[in-house]
């Protein structure tokens, strides 16, 4: 048409990448003390989901959450599961017909045992080298409450957000996210949604942002093995007396073949082969066996696991059966004769897709029957368990990421699988029926779930803006 500019001339004027909006980042920088003194006043609360002398700690937590979300500007309330409670915050002023995301993240952690181990104390936010050693910092406290922020960014900045919000914060997931489908279940209505964001996970590398493709799931179980109804003397009663424990080591060394595989009949039926392509990119990240191990804390050699796959594919490719946990006989100082009545094992299994945990759960409990030795009985406790997932990496919550991670981190984001487990991520995607975004910053080596825990304070600047730029590209890439 006469008069319009030359149809390359868009390239002059158009960004070549996205970047995160001024205002926005002016905010978060004006306010980076105030943020991170919240974020420090949140990490302090002892919420360790599992123990129960935490459950007031639990409740402040919550407590402290939805305050922090009412205060941004969120309608948020507390609401009961039957374990730890639920934090819900909402922002739906987008207008009619305006997509609505829902941003998940759990405020429970993992107890900070062993004490003795940490260099500052658990619960005291401590900036070290540029990271934040807390336990709860990277996982999750630190990456919900980034969230937070971002939408205050919003907020205060703008009056408004250009998307329907929900925020979910759970108080169950190092514990098992027990109730929580129940809770989505029954409040479907409520919680439906068009995408799910969560920050519970972490980058390839420093400097290097990722979009995570997948996780494993877990079957959990309790294996419990009865001998004589009580301890007896070894010297009267050994060698006619059939040993737990001994039967309980040949149970678990039942478990594994010698190649590495898991040897339950049936384990294997289900496991999908991964695309070439994708095997194939995941060949080409950098990933550097050396510092993997020291990670690990050195182990001589990386042996375990199955013949044929690398590192990086055991670990987010294939399925596996670990022992958690062995309890029998005396385990105290010095030298006791003794005959044990029981054992006991706690054994887990991560899954990949198509493998169910239920159905997982079936062909356990089968298999240690058939394997149990003569004259002791064992018992398999299912004890908790959620589906393996695999993305898309398609849709436009995806490709907002992608701009919001180029805008923040100034590269391409890499993708990713992990090895880790968030249940309820199976459960959105099959009662909401939304697409589920991983988006995480934390690092390898960040010591979660293990003494001296951190958060790289860089990420979760980063993050804050990241998550922010997100909000806004999603808006302006989704048609609705
Ligand atoms: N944030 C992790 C999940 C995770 C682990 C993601 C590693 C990426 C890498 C989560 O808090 C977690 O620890 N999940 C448990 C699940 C379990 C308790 C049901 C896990 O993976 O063991
Ligand atoms: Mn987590
Ligand atoms: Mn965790």
């Amino acid at each position: 048409m006469p008069g319009d500019p030359p149809c390359w001339m868009h390239l002059l004027f158009e960004p070549m990448t996205t970047t995160v909006p001024a205002d926005l980042d002016r905010y978060l920088a004006e306010h980076d003390r105030r943020i991170h003194d919240e974020l420090f006043a949140f990490l302090r609360i002892p919420s360790v989901s599992a123990r129960s002398e935490h459950k007031d700690d639990m409740r402040r937590a919550a407590e402290f959450l939805r305050e922090n979300m009412q205060r941004i500007g969120l309608a948020a309330t507390v609401e009961e599961t039957g374990g730890h409670p639920v934090v819900i915050g909402e922002w739906r002023k987008a207008g009619a017909g305006a997509p609505t995301l829902l941003v998940y993240g759990h405020y429970d952690v993992q107890p900070a045992e062993p004490l003795d181990e940490w260099t500052s104390p658990p619960f005291e936010p401590t900036l070290r080298g540029g990271n934040i050693y807390c336990r709860g910092s990277v996982d999750d406290k630190g990456q919900l409450f980034l969230h937070l922020k971002a939408i205050e960014a919003h907020l205060a900045t703008r009056g408004r957000l250009p998307v329907n919000v929900i925020v979910l914060a759970e108080g169950e997931e190092e514990v098992g996210s027990e109730n929580l489908d129940r809770f989505i279940e029954a409040n479907r209505e409520r919680l439906k949604c068009d995408g799910v964001i969560i920050s519970d996970s972490s980058m390839f590398a420093p400097g290097v942002p990722t979009l995570l493709s997948s996780l494993r799931g877990l079957s959990y179980f309790q294996i419990d093995v009865q001998g004589a109804a009580h301890d007896l003397h070894s010297g009267s009663y050994g060698g006619a007396v059939p040993n737990p424990a001994q039967a309980l080591a040949r149970i678990v060394a039942s478990l594994h073949d010698e190649t590495g595989r898991v040897a339950i009949p049936g384990f294997y039926d289900r496991v999908r082969e991964w695309p070439a392509h994708v095997r194939e990119q995941m060949k080409a990240l950098p990933f550097e066996e050396a510092t993997f191990r020291r990670d690990a804390g050195s182990p001589p050699a990386l042996t375990a696991g199955e013949q044929g796959y690398s590192v990086l594919e055991r670990i987010w490719t294939r399925p596996t059966c670990e022992v958690n946990g062995l309890l029998s006989g005396y385990t105290g100082e010095g030298a006791k004769t003794v005959l044990p009545g029981k054992a006991m094992a706690k054994v887990s299994c991560r899954l990949v897709p198509d493998q169910s945990h239920a159905e997982i759960a079936r062909l356990m409990e089968a298999h240690v029957r058939a394997v149990c030795p003569k004259g002791v009985t064992a018992t398999v406790t299912y004890l908790h368990g959620g589906n393996p997932w695999r993305a898309d990496l398609e849709g436009p919550l995806v490709d907002a990421g992608r701009r919001a991670l180029q805008a923040t981190f100034g590269r391409e984001p890499v993708v990713t699988g992990e090895g880790g487990s968030i249940p309820v991520v199976g459960t959105f995607e099959h009662l909401l029926g939304a697409p589920v975004l991983l988006l995480g910053f934390g690092l390898p080596g960040e010591n979660a779930h293990a003494p001296n825990e951190w958060m790289s304070d860089e990420n979760f600047v980063k993050g804050m803006r990241c998550v922010a730029t997100l909000w806004e590209e999603y808006a302006k890439g989704n048609g609705k």
